[in-house]
């Protein structure tokens, strides 16, 4: 046993969206976090505002969709002014942020939403747990060792430090942040600072809340207003391209209102108080690898990217989710520490691919001209329902032949092809609960059911019998990290002696079409606490081989 005092088991650097997410999803398994932030105040800023469908999904494992869902709001259509004169509809259009609903995707289009307010949830849900960010507390340095970390933390204010020794640190400090540094980790791409943009949300009036307004295009002067999610009458406004001093306006923000005279040729646009003020500079950049050690980077620490088809905070979402249950089994001793590097081995390709697909998008973009509205096309893969880590060393799908090279394909999905390991696990709705703890008859659905602190099993047995004795092989595995789900056919008899948690009717055989298992299949389907298909197994001892994997020989 060591003998160094633990003051916290993980220490988050940084109560950004990765952050907290982070922090959300350890207390959600159970672990307890120190999340601090060197800042003296919660950010302001719309900044981030699209929240892509498999980003609504992983809110929907943590508990927040529904406060989300109750503020945001669906983008509107485009209008594009004609110069001069910036009164003229010269084009209306509406982007493209959506797919067909379907019973597998019950979250089919992007929702907007301010990043502070987003943040400002996920805080409240954090105070649940009792955690609550440390403000103006930086982090300086740290030292690792063989089973801990010991971190240097100091108080912005009055500049005393102190420090904290912990089991894990995780850095989401942004793109600036000290702990990829500290880890001598690359950061190699290209900066565009030429394409600098000016972010502004302010109170206007003169234009209406129905639309999204925009003069000019990238390629010479831009300027593009929304109204925000306030009931009020606050807009967020982005200006770029050619002529613009991002930095004196920043600066000096008397100067904004001559700058929507100019680039609007209107004077009918009466600007109210400024809220918040921000430059944002595009760089293109991806480390060479997610942590090290005890030490992992997550979100802007990690990469950065242009603006368009934003897939910035989406992304830094995503990647905490991936830590963030690998971290509280290895923490709470389920897993062994090699686990971990699958957060790199899964996380890394599709970064790169992110990285490839949003610069290509602001390569388009910037050279467009201001009714181009292909450039606003954020559908299809943009909305990261296709993103998978098929090629994962902790997938296992016992129907194909795994000796094919998966690291060729596609990381943000493969359009039209069937579910499979490694893929995000689709939605079944119309399930009836015929034996389980709660409110037997009741209709549920599969995301009703998945768990962020545990593996969801289904096994699809059309006799209720089951390919062998599942329930058993999970029952040697860690009690409460595993959940088995019995899936019949509509109509079949519940089997006399039920050994599986839940017992589920599928009534009009989503579950079954979803995840492509015929009427007579039998088959397990493993989901993972991320709402990632782990495995795809013909039975008990392929059970036992995919936890093999994720738990170490138990
Ligand atoms: C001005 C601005 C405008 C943006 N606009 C857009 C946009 O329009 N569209 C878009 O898609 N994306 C935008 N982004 C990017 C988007 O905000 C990020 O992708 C997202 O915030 C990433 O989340 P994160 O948690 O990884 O990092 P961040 O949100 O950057 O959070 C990092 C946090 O770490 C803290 N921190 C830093 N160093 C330390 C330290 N040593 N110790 C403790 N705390 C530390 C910081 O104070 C900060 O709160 C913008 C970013 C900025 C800065
Ligand atoms: C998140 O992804 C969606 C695509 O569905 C995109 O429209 C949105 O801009 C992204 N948001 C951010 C903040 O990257
Ligand atoms: C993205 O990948 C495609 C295909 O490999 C390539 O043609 C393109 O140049 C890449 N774009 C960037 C910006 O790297």
């Amino acid at each position: 046993m060591s003998t160094t005092n633990i003051t916290t088991p993980v220490l988050i650097a940084g109560a950004g969206p990765a952050g907290l997410a982070l922090a959300l999803t350890l207390l959600n398994n159970g672990i307890s976090v120190r999340l601090i932030d060197k800042d003296l105040e919660y950010h302001a800023g719309q900044r981030a505002i699209g929240t892509s469908p498999r980003t609504q999904e992983l809110w929907n494992l943590l508990g927040v969709l529904p406060d989300i869902k109750a503020v945001c709001v669906r983008p509107k259509p485009i209008c594009v002014y004609k110069m001069p004169g910036g009164r003229e509809v010269l084009k209306e259009f509406t982007m493209k942020a959506e797919t067909e609903p379907a019973p597998s995707i019950p979250y089919w289009h992007t929702v907007g939403l301010g990043q502070e307010h987003t943040q400002s949830i996920l805080r409240s849900h954090l105070a649940n747990f009792d955690c609550h960010v440390e403000l103006a507390t930086e982090l300086v340095n740290f030292e690792q060792h063989i089973d801990h970390v010991v971190a240097q933390i100091r108080n912005v204010q009055d500049g005393s430090t102190d420090t904290v020794t912990c089991r894990w640190l995780v850095g989401t400090d942004g793109a600036k942040g000290v702990v990829r540094k500290l880890l001598g980790l690359t950061f190699l791409g290209e900066s565009r600072e030429e394409h600098s943009a000016l972010l502004v949300d302010l109170h206007l009036k003169g234009l209406d809340r129905e639309h999204w307004h925009q003069w000019g295009a990238l390629s010479d002067t831009f300027l593009f207003i929304r109204p925000t999610e306030y009931k009020d009458d606050s807009f967020s406004m982005i200006a770029a391209g050619n002529g613009l001093d991002v930095e004196k306006i920043v600066a000096n923000p008397d100067e904004i209102g001559e700058l929507v005279r100019s680039r609007t040729d209107r004077d009918d646009i009466e600007l109210g108080k400024i809220k918040w003020v921000s430059s944002y500079r595009p760089n293109i950049r991806m480390v060479n690898k997610f942590g090290e050690g005890r030490v992992f980077v997550a979100g802007d620490a990690a990469h950065v990217h242009s603006p368009a088809g934003g897939q910035g905070m989406n992304s830094s979402i995503q990647d905490a989710f991936n830590l963030g249950w690998k971290l509280a089994l290895v923490e709470k001793g389920l897993a062994p520490p090699s686990l971990l590097s699958t957060y790199n081995d899964e996380r890394l390709p599709v970064i790169a691919k992110m990285l490839n697909i949003s610069t290509d998008l602001w390569d388009r973009t910037v050279t467009s001209d201001s009714g181009d509205e292909s450039t606003w096309n954020r559908g299809g893969e943009l909305l990261q329902l296709g993103i998978h880590y098929r090629w994962s060393p902790i997938v296992l799908d016992e129907r194909f032949d795994t000796s094919l090279d998966l690291k060729s394909v596609n990381p943000y999905g493969i359009a039209g092809d069937a579910v499979r390991a490694g893929d995000r696990a689709p939605e079944a709705p119309g399930l009836r609960k015929i034996s389980g703890p709660d409110a037997l008859g009741e209709i549920t659905s599969l995301f009703r059911i998945f768990g962020p602190s545990y593996h969801t099993v289904l096994v699809y047995a059309p006799d209720g019998q089951g390919p062998g004795d599942i329930a058993t092989a999970a029952r040697r595995l860690p009690a409460d990290a595993i959940r088995t789900v019995l899936i019949l056919p509509k109509a079949a008899a519940a089997p006399a002696a039920v050994t599986s948690d839940l017992v589920l009717s599928d009534e009009d055989g989503h579950a079954r079409a979803g995840y492509g298992v015929g009427d007579n299949d039998v088959m397990v389907v493993i989901v993972r606490p991320d709402g990632v298909v782990g495995g795809f197994v013909r039975g008990a001892e392929g059970v036992g081989r995919y936890f093999d994997m994720i738990f170490g020989s138990v």
